[in-house]
């Protein structure tokens, strides 16, 4: 049953531009607007329910109609302007390629609508800063994807962090990655633009801005960061089958330094095998205790546990190190986190509920990934300074 046969009583329009993508199509409609619309919208704690009404927005007629079908959304259309121009439409929702999304942002901004976008929101600061400004100074509700912070394993550790688990937190090392395959003789798994620097592409640009927002939320405010880019595959096949020149990195090997001494390394990368729990793994350390944490799974190894190792190669190794920790329960339903987010994001325009993750939050990621670059291009530590609009 779809969701317009339910009690909702409050219909809320929302252009969705770049739902035909990946992440737009499998994340926010799927996993998020249309599953929000199959539970019967969003509940406020006034007891009315708030139904999102989307309008699918692209190029490609027959895939907006294919999607429309598919999940009984009646309204789509291949024309930006007109969807803009229509007063029932309070929300635009980019999730464009990122080189696309400035623009249209402008453009909504100026029609008064509300803005939600997938990250990062522009390709340089100053324009992530920028749209920030209009946003604030038009006076419309902002936001911008932070979904790894609804991750259930990421939820843990913040639990973790919120009991004082760790004591005082020392360092913290991210492993993000996993092969992307050229295309040659297995079709690649991403979108062939990420491989390309002029199209919006590279690790840096694309994870710097998560890495920007987890550490912060997590562990605390970024002071200062070193980059060590590198692109380690430098041809791919592209969806047409045609081969291109990698112009942009594909791996990176940061470190970052927080306000309070903590020290975060994150290895992101397109081009490494797979030998840990899960794609993203965030290893903790602390004077009380150590926690790894990956998607959905969070383990840990409190100081009064913790084996005591003695270097000796000439004898086979007596640990069993990967047994020596102790899963951290679920105690909860985790559901989908782009959809969680969706949720808060709705509340927070239709009910005035708080929602911290606007568009300088988005610009604040833009910023580490572009000092990320400038580190690597000029071989250095960059500092990282304080963003305002
Ligand atoms: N939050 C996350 O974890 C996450 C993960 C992956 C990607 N992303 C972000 O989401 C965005 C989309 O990534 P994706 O992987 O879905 O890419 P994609 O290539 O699958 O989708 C891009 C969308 O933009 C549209 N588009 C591209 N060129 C266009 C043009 N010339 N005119 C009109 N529309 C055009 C495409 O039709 C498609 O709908 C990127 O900004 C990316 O950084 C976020």
């Amino acid at each position: 049953m779809k969701g317009d046969t339910y009690m909702a009583n409050q219909k809320l329009g929302i252009i969705m531009n770049g739902v035909t993508g990946r992440m737009g199509t499998n994340q926010h409609l799927v996993r998020s607007i249309v599953a929000i619309r199959e539970q019967g919208g969003v509940a406020l704690s006034n007891g009315d329910t708030l139904m999102p009404d989307p309008i699918l927005v692209g190029r490609n007629e027959a895939k907006l109609k294919k999607l429309s079908t598919e999940y009984g959304i009646d309204r789509w259309s291949t024309n930006l302007e007109e969807a803009l121009a229509d007063d029932y439409n309070e929300i635009y929702f980019d999730s464009q390629t990122t080189v696309r999304r400035a623009d249209d942002i402008r453009r909504a901004v100026k029609e008064g609508k509300h803005i939600y976008c997938e990250k990062p929101t522009a390709t340089s600061v100053e324009e992530s800063l920028e749209l920030a400004k209009l946003a604030k100074e038009a006076g419309v509700k902002n936001g911008v994807v932070q979904d790894k912070l609804f991750l259930p394993g990421l939820l843990k550790l913040q639990r973790l962090i919120d009991a004082g688990f760790f004591g005082k937190i020392l360092s913290v090392r991210m492993e993000f990655g996993y092969w992307v395959f050229e295309g040659d003789w297995q079709e690649g798994q991403r979108p062939s633009w990420n491989y390309r620097e002029e199209d919006g592409g590279g690790i840096i640009v694309d994870m710097f801005a998560h890495w920007r927002y987890v550490i912060d939320n997590l562990f605390g405010p970024i002071r200062s960061v070193s980059c060590l880019g590198a692109t380690h595959i430098p041809e791919r096949i592209d969806e047409k089958g045609k081969p291109y020149t990698c112009t942009a990195d594909d791996a990176a090997y940061g470190t970052f330094e927080l306000e309070d001494g903590i020290i975060v390394q994150a290895n992101s990368s397109w081009a490494v095998r797979v030998n840990r729990d899960d794609l993203l793994t965030i290893q903790v350390d602390g004077t009380e205790g150590s926690a790894v944490a990956g998607l959905r799974d969070c383990k840990t190894q409190h100081r009064v546990n913790t084996p005591k190792p003695v270097w000796n190669p000439d004898i086979q190794n007596p640990h069993d190190f990967l047994a020596q920790w102790e899963e951290v329960p679920d105690n909860q339903v985790f559901d989908n986190g782009f959809k969680v987010q969706w949720e808060l994001f709705l509340k927070h325009v239709f009910a005035d509920e708080p929602f911290p993750w606007d568009l300088l939050e988005g610009a604040k990621g833009t910023q580490l990934s572009d000092l990320g670059l400038k580190s690597w291009k000029e071989r250095c530590w960059v500092d990282v300074p304080d963003l305002h609009v």
